[in-house]
């Protein structure tokens, strides 16, 4: 019988979890076609890591306002859904578990994505980042604040992508509320200075999330939905926290015992926020003791803190993003104490299989 926590079954739902080790979502821009459709590439790329307990796809736009960056993939059109159908089937083949990412990129955009019409945020902010656009890096753009007509399409645009995701035969989405996208900049005071039911309070703030997940609810089963939240984020993605920031998570985070959802995943820092007062240093120990649900806890994890954080209970299961580029059978490689190989960060983003499907696993004789 293993001693690693990691390598423990896992209940999500309804879903028995192989392991604990999942596969964080991970943007590779391989879509690249007119239609942005996922092709037989991504089915190979996604069922070659189907050993994890569980897949999360990179992020995948509801429409085409959502996206922000070259060739990836959306979950919008029959096109799409057909594409995706081979990434699923391939998975479920190999005895995987898939969610997708649900994504609206919000004002991490540019014009040039959009024939020349503005990217739609919360408010009227800049982010002061860089947009990858087809002509290379530009600098982002002042957004359009979103009416409450387009509050309203982006909800239902969340909804149709969850229908979409079913048909496509995901198991479940993942909505990503995360890393300073579209329903960050709603979070987040220096992102959001609306004045409407969608700005000033925390409740307000927070109210399109809640909105989301309704109507995703009505569409699937709860347990089916999970989101993710990075509360610590500060000085990339265009986030800046203030005071508001944490008692917007901790009220968000609270609330979401009232569902009974997948899971919740949360990211550490990604940057060092010790000097900031108002920061949270330690997000799994924090929200542990407050959401009742599954956490899976992200960033910067090794096989040896992946085990402890789950052996000290703070979190239920561990999501890898890099390592899982370089070692498509991380778990293998986890259970034999194996190494593990390095990622090519050259190859993040590039068309084509290298750096994305060829990766070797390891071969039976350097396993022990
Ligand atoms: C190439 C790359 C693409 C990423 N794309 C996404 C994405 O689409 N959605 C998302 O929520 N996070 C994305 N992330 C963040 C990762 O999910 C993860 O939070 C981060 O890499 C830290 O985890 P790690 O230390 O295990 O790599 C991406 C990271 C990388 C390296």
């Amino acid at each position: 019988m293993s001693t690693q926590p990691l390598l423990e079954k896992l209940q999500l739902g309804d879903l028995t979890l192989k392991n604990r080790i999942v596969m964080a979502p991970m943007t590779r821009s391989r879509a690249d076609n007119p239609g942005n459709i996922p092709t037989e590439l991504h089915a190979t790329y996604y069922s070659q890591r189907a050993s994890a307990g569980l897949l999360i796809t990179e992020g995948s736009q509801v429409s085409k306002i959502a996206v922000g960056y070259i060739n990836t993939p959306g979950i919008y059109s029959p096109e799409q859904v057909e594409g995706w159908e081979k990434t699923t089937s391939a998975v479920h083949e190999n005895d995987g578990v898939i969610f997708i990412q649900l994504w609206h990129v919000g004002r991490m955009s540019h014009p040039d994505f959009h024939h020349g019409e503005l990217p739609l945020s919360a408010s009227a902010l800049n982010p002061n980042e860089k947009s990858y656009t087809f002509e290379g890096f530009k600098e982002t753009v002042t957004p359009k604040e979103m009416t409450l007509e387009e509050i309203k399409q982006t909800v239902l645009d969340f909804k149709n992508a969850a229908i979409n995701a079913m048909d496509a035969g995901f198991d479940g989405v993942e909505i990503h509320s995360s890393n300073g996208y579209l329903f960050h900049q709603f979070f987040n005071g220096t992102s959001n200075v609306r004045t409407d039911q969608y700005g000033g309070t925390i409740e307000n703030k927070a109210r399109i999330l809640f909105e989301v997940i309704d109507a995703i609810k009505e569409v699937m089963p709860e347990n089916r939905i999970g989101l993710r939240l990075n509360p610590s984020l500060n000085g990339v993605f265009g986030m800046t926290m203030d005071e508001d920031t944490i008692p917007t998570f901790d009220y968000i985070i609270k609330r979401l015992n009232d569902y009974d959802l997948a899971y919740l995943h949360l990211s550490e820092p990604f940057t060092d926020v010790s000097k900031i007062p108002f920061a949270e240093k330690e997000i799994a120990k924090r929200y542990r003791p407050i959401y009742k649900g599954t956490i899976i806890i992200n960033s910067s994890f090794d096989q040896e803190k992946g085990n402890k954080v789950i052996e000290e209970g703070h979190a239920d299961a561990v999501a890898y993003a890099k390592l899982f580029i370089s070692n498509p059978d991380l778990a293998e490689r986890f259970e034999q104490n194996a190494p593990l190989a390095d990622w090519d960060t050259d190859t993040f983003y590039t068309p084509g299989k290298k750096g994305y499907t060829d990766y070797p696993s390891l071969q039976p004789k350097e396993l022990v």
